[in-house]
C-alpha cells in the first residue's frame, strides 16, 4: 500500500480556534478577503488583536468569484504592499483569496492563468483561510473556482503554492450559518464524502477519511439545520475529513456535470449537488455496489439501494428541488454542459460516462 498527501501545513479544528489568526501571521499588511456577513465579526474580534498592523478588509462576492473581481482584488493588494491575505467565509471568499494570494506576485492577467496560458511561480504570500460554512472545503484544497463571466465558464485555477498555510476550522463561525445554506453546502459536503470515496484515485488514506465524513455529515445535517451545536461540530468535521480525502482522490461526475449547470443557470454549488447526486450514485452503482454497500453500513442503513433512497429523503426535508426544473434547464443548454464537464472531477468518477450519458442524465433531471 502507498499514497502521499498534501494538506496545509497548519490545521486547527475547534470552536474559537479562530483567534489563533493574530499569532500565525508574518509582519506586515493584512488583507481580510471575506463574506459581507464575516465582517461585523472581523472588526469586533479580530482588529483589537491585530491593533499596530494595517490591516484591509474587502468583501462581496455574489457566487464563485469572477476574473475581473479577482484582477480588482489584485490591484488593491500590490497597491497595498500586502503581505498576509486571511479568507474568511465561504468556498467563494476563500476561494477568491486563494487567487489573489497565489497570483499577487504575478503581473500577467488573471485569464491568462485562469486559460493556461501562462502559469504562477510558487512565490506566493502568507495565506490563511477560515470557512464559514461546511461545504467546499476549500480551505484544504489547492485550487479556486473561478467564472469567466464574459464566456460563462467555471472552472479550478490551479497554480503553483495555492494550498493555504494555515486552516483554522472553527465550527461556531459555522453555527451562524443560515438553515438553508447550512442544507446546500452540507450537500456539497455529503457529495465529496462520497464521490471522493468511490474515486479511481482514492486510496486506503482517503477512504478511511471519505467514509468517516459520510458518516458524520449525513447523521447530522438535519439536526444542524436546526442549529444544534453538537450536529454543527459533527457536520464541521465530517467536511474537513471530506476535503482532505478529495484534495487527494478527486471527485466525480456531480462535480463533472455539476460545475456547467451551475455556471450557466445561476445553480448554487451545493443545491446542483444535491440535485444530481441520487441520480449519479444509480448510474455508477454497476460498478461501485459494494463500496456503495459500505458507505451504507456506515450510515447505519443496509446496503446501496436504501442509501440512495435515504439521500434522497433527505434532500426532500431539506427542502432542495429534485431537478433543475426551477432552474429553467431545457435541451438547448446540453451542448454547453457537455462540451464543459470534462473536467478532473469527471475522470475520478467510477464508471465512464459518454456525451449520451450525461445527455440522459439531464433529461430525468429537466
Ligand atoms: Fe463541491
Amino acid at each position: 500500500m502507498k499514497f502521499d498527501i498534501d494538506i496545509p501545513p497548519v490545521i486547527r479544528f475547534g470552536r474559537k480556534c479562530r483567534f489563533a489568526l493574530p499569532s500565525l501571521l508574518p509582519e506586515g499588511p493584512l488583507l481580510f478577503i471575506c463574506g459581507k456577513h464575516a465582517v461585523p465579526r472581523i472588526e469586533k474580534e479580530m482588529l483589537p488583536l491585530l491593533s499596530g498592523r494595517e490591516v484591509y478588509i474587502r468583501c462581496g462576492f455574489k457566487g464563485e468569484p469572477h476574473l475581473d473581481e479577482v484582477e480588482e482584488l489584485l490591484a488593491f493588494a500590490r497597491s497595498k504592499q500586502i503581505k498576509a491575505v486571511a479568507g474568511w467565509g465561504g468556498g467563494s471568499a476563500m476561494d477568491g483569496a486563494k487567487a489573489v494570494a497565489a497570483l499577487l506576485p504575478e503581473t500577467a492577467p488573471v485569464a491568462d492563468f485562469f486559460y493556461n496560458r501562462a502559469a504562477a511561480q510558487d512565490r506566493r504570500i502568507y495565506l490563511i483561510l477560515l470557512p464559514t460554512t461546511a461545504g467546499t472545503g476549500a480551505e484544504i484544497t489547492a485550487n479556486a473556482v473561478l467564472t469567466d463571466a464574459g464566456s460563462g465558464i467555471k472552472q479550478s485555477l490551479r497554480t503553483a503554492g495555492m494550498a493555504a498555510d494555515a486552516a483554522l476550522v472553527d465550527p461556531e463561525l459555522v453555527q451562524e450559518c443560515p438553515s438553508s445554506v447550512m442544507a446546500a453546502s452540507g450537500f456539497d459536503a455529503l457529495t465529496q464524502a462520497m464521490e471522493s470515496f468511490i474515486s479511481l484515485k482514492a486510496n486506503a488514506l482517503t477512504r478511511s477519511l471519505s467514509r468517516s465524513a459520510v458518516r458524520d455529515i449525513f447523521l447530522n445535517l438535519s439536526r444542524a439545520c436546526a442549529h444544534d451545536e453538537k450536529a454543527v461540530d459533527a457536520v464541521t468535521l465530517g467536511c474537513l475529513n471530506a476535503a482532505v480525502a478529495f484534495s487527494r482522490s478527486g471527485l466525480g461526475a456531480v462535480h463533472g456535470v455539476g460545475h456547467p449547470v451551475g455556471s450557466l443557470l445561476s445553480v448554487p454549488h451545493g443545491i446542483a449537488c444535491a440535485v444530481l447526486l441520487t441520480e449519479v450514485l444509480r448510474f455508477n452503482a454497476p460498478v461501485c455496489g459494494e463500496a456503495l454497500d459500505e458507505l451504507a453500513v456506515t450510515a447505519g442503513l443496509a446496503d446501496a439501494e436504501e442509501l440512495i433512497a435515504n439521500t434522497e429523503l433527505l434532500r426532500k426535508e431539506l427542502q432542495i428541488p429534485a431537478d433543475f426544473k426551477p432552474y429553467g434547464l431545457n435541451k438547448t443548454h446540453y451542448p454547453f454542459i457537455i462540451q464543459n464537464c470534462r473536467s478532473g472531477s469527471m475522470k475520478c468518477n467510477p464508471r465512464n460516462m459518454s456525451d449520451a450519458q450525461v445527455a440522459e442524465l439531464l433529461e430525468k433531471l429537466t
